[in-house]
């Protein structure tokens, strides 16, 4: 396999952790970074081993030794900084969530399929491998008719205006930050959207969801809840149950090395564990090489239907607490 050049947009928190993931895979090379000051870029690649670094997004974009752009802004600027990317030929890896909303993502995979370029959300929980193997243990009927998922996500954070995840204009909320992934569970696990949808949010007086709780119904009785928010302490755990088992993640369970399968008495009958290779970001660059190199623009452990279907679940989340971003109004 070759080695594939990485640019990375924005240097903040989880941009840092990414590029620790890049200098631990063999087969990728931190190529270059870009912050929209010149000194913030230069002290990231002194700090990370980039090759090159730009003062400007643009820059990056065009530069054509780059072979896939990994996009670390917040939300809000997910639609406008790959869209720069797509549009100079860039294959692209966004972070989550991918955009504020189902349109601008559909308006960013018609221009990439115009292009031919790759184009994944950031979702690393479907490319880690207890996750895979809970699919592989639901597929081979392990437990048997998948009935109920429970899964939820807390983060604490203290109220800071300048933070993003408190800022209306950055897409701030826990949804998008934080319910995005249990609701990415349950639609993955499901294979389809809900029927029905019931849902709620602690809203601030900025406009902003503190705290989210999801009912997902399907016609035929399976149901799957949620909740996440940035108030209450939780489990930060899934759980799916089948007419016949379990499987319980470890906690934090989008990032969980470890899956238990139990069977319908509650006995464990399997237990899988296996520890990060570098720091567990790695597994999505292995999927995003393995599809560059196979040619393809889309992954199929991160389809685009299945971000678009968690997309179109968040805006009807919105609509019913009645909360819009300044951008969509
Ligand atoms: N996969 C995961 O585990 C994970 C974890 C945390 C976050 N995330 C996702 O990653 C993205 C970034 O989160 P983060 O926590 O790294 O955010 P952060 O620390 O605030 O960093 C965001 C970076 O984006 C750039 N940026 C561009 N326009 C900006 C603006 N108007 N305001 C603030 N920053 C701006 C800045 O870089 P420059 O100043 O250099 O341009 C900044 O350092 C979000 O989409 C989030 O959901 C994913």
């Amino acid at each position: 396999m070759k080695k594939y050049k990485w640019g990375i947009i924005g240097t903040g928190r989880i941009a840092s952790t990414f590029a620790d993931a890049i200098n631990g895979c063999p087969d990728a090379e931190l190529y270059a970074v870009a912050s929209r000051t010149y000194e913030k870029a230069e002290a990231f690649a002194s700090r990370t081993g980039a090759k090159k670094f730009y003062g400007s997004y643009s820059e990056l974009a065009q530069d054509s030794d780059i072979d896939v752009v990994y996009i670390a802004t917040p939300m809000a600027f997910h639609y406008e900084d790959a869209m720069l990317c797509i549009e100079n030929g860039r294959n692209v890896l966004c972070e989550k969530s991918v955009t504020l909303n189902l349109s601008q993502l559909d308006k960013l995979l018609e221009e990439a399929k115009k292009r031919g370029t790759f184009f994944m959300e950031a979702m690393w929980t479907k490319c880690r491998p207890a996750y895979l193997k809970a699919k592989e243990w639901i597929d081979s009927g392990r437990i048997g008719k998948v009935e109920y998922i429970k899964a939820d996500f807390s983060n604490l954070v203290q109220y800071a205006p300048g933070d993003r995840l408190f800022r209306p204009e950055c897409g701030g909320g826990a949804l998008l930050d934080l319910t995005v992934y249990p609701l990415t569970l349950a639609i993955d696990i499901m294979g389809s959207e809900p029927e029905e949808l019931i849902s709620s949010a602690h809203m601030n007086k900025d406009g902003i969801d503190l705290s989210d709780s999801l009912i997902l119904r399907w016609n035929d009785g399976r149901f799957a809840s949620i909740d996440a928010g940035f108030e209450i302490p939780l489990r930060n755990n899934a759980v799916i149950s089948g007419s016949s088992g379990m499987i319980c993640f470890g906690d934090w369970f989008f990032s969980s090395c470890d899956v238990v399968l139990y069977d319908r008495e509650l006995n464990e009958t399997e237990r899988y564990s296996q520890p990060n290779e570098v720091n567990g970001y790695e597994y999505e660059i292995y999927e995003v090489h393995r599809c560059l190199e196979e040619g393809m623009t889309e992954s199929m452990l991160v389809p685009h239907s299945g971000t678009r279907s968690v997309m179109r679940i968040m805006d009807r989340c919105r609509e019913q607490w009645g909360m819009q971003f300044p951008q969509e109004k």
